[in-house]
């Protein structure tokens, strides 16, 4: 398959299909498009970036995952003593290199349960449905190797430097066949990606006491998860905390680990038209853990829109206002009673899904 005809068939937003045919090309020469940039994987690409330690692209593909838990005593109502909470319903959607994805949705809707089902972070509940990474089952134990996990929080040791946080990950992180000299390579490499060496030799500190700002601790985070080299990065809420201009900076290091045919997820909240818009695509769920969205967002956010705005009822959006907001806002729960709709039944229904 030609790069042309991957790219044909990657913009007709076929998700099952695609990883298909992306898994069928994996290797080193895959090329990817970055949003804003240019085409990288290529050869042209790999000498700038160095690639100094390979990584093998995956895609990660879920089919109608479902994941409930026992109900939980104070949430028990009399009569139904042995039930089941269901936190996912019948999710499906797929991450691929060099693209990125953003996972949206109320608080509580169920964006971090989804990411930790993904990521096999769930030690409780059951989980039905089917898992893929570039088209073969997920498997825990070899998936754990090629993903890494952001969380929410930031923790670092206080009384190192930077430069030194990613050194000892890498130690600690790299398997031990790579030698010294690479792994130095590799921890410059990732500095470089993650926009660290200005700040090489600042001590990390303590947050809100001293060291290291929230946004310059989220890249150092972003770093010591990518010091594992994995090829699907999981993070949860990067932008939350952060000023504008802070995030701006966080997203741009992010697109930056993107670019290099990296798979990333990020779940975001309030994010600004900027920032929204500098996601590849979107899966946007609602209260209750099913998803009313997943497909590519467009130049500025124009698929989303035109997806919802042809649902009858739904307000047009004004001139100038962020995407973002107004679709959690048009999609909410008093939204739907009001129109007396289901937009999970509306997406299972559309031309989007099938
Ligand atoms: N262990 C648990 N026991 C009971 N309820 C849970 C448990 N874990 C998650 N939930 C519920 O599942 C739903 C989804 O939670 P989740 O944390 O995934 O939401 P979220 O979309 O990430 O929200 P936020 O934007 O606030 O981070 C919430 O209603 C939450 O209360
Ligand atoms: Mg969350």
């Amino acid at each position: 398959m030609t790069n042309h005809a991957i790219k044909e068939h990657k913009s007709h937003g076929k998700f099952e299909r695609i990883y298909i045919s992306v898994s069928m090309i994996l290797g080193a020469n895959m090329t990817v498009k970055g949003k804003n940039g240019p085409a990288v994987g290529s050869d042209e690409h790999m000498e700038r970036r160095g690639m100094v330690l390979p990584f093998t692209p995956l895609s990660l593909a879920f089919n109608h995952v479902n994941y409930s838990i026992d109900m939980p005593a104070e949430m028990r109502t009399k009569g139904d003593e042995g039930g089941r909470l269901e936190l996912l319903k019948d999710v499906s959607g797929a991450f691929r290199p060099g693209i990125l994805t953003a996972l949206v949705g109320v608080s509580g809707a169920g964006k971090t349960t989804l990411m930790d089902v993904l990521a096999g972070r769930k030690t409780g509940g059951s989980i039905q449905g089917n898992i893929f990474v570039s088209g073969h089952p997920k498997n825990q134990a070899t998936f754990a190797r090629v993903s890494g996990y952001c969380e929410q929080n930031d923790i670092h040791s206080p009384n190192v430097t930077v430069y030194e946080s990613l050194l000892y990950s890498s130690w600690l992180r790299l398997s031990s066949d790579v030698d010294s000299r690479t792994r130095k390579m590799f921890v410059a490499e990732l500095m470089e990606l993650m926009e660290l060496n200005p700040i090489r030799d600042a001590l990390v500190g303590l947050p809100g006491v001293d060291g290291l700002s929230i946004e310059e601790r989220k890249r150092l985070t972003i770093a010591v998860e990518l010091v594992a080299n994995p090829s699907i990065i999981f993070l949860d809420e990067p932008t939350t905390g952060l000023d504008a201009r802070a995030a701006a900076i966080v997203m741009r290091t992010v697109r930056n680990t993107v670019d290099t045919g990296r798979t990333v997820v990020c779940t975001i909240h309030q994010p600004s038209i900027h920032i929204f818009e500098s996601f590849d695509e979107l899966i946007l769920m609602k209260m209750g853990g099913q998803i009313i969205y997943a497909g590519p967002l467009g130049k500025q956010s124009h698929k989303l829109l035109d997806y919802f705005e042809a649902i009858t009822g739904v307000p047009k959006i004004r001139n100038g206002y962020n995407p973002a907001t107004w679709v959690l806002e048009v999609t909410s729960s008093a939204a739907e009673s009001q129109l007396n709709i289901d937009f999970a039944e509306i997406y299972f229904n559309s031309s989007l899904y099938q």
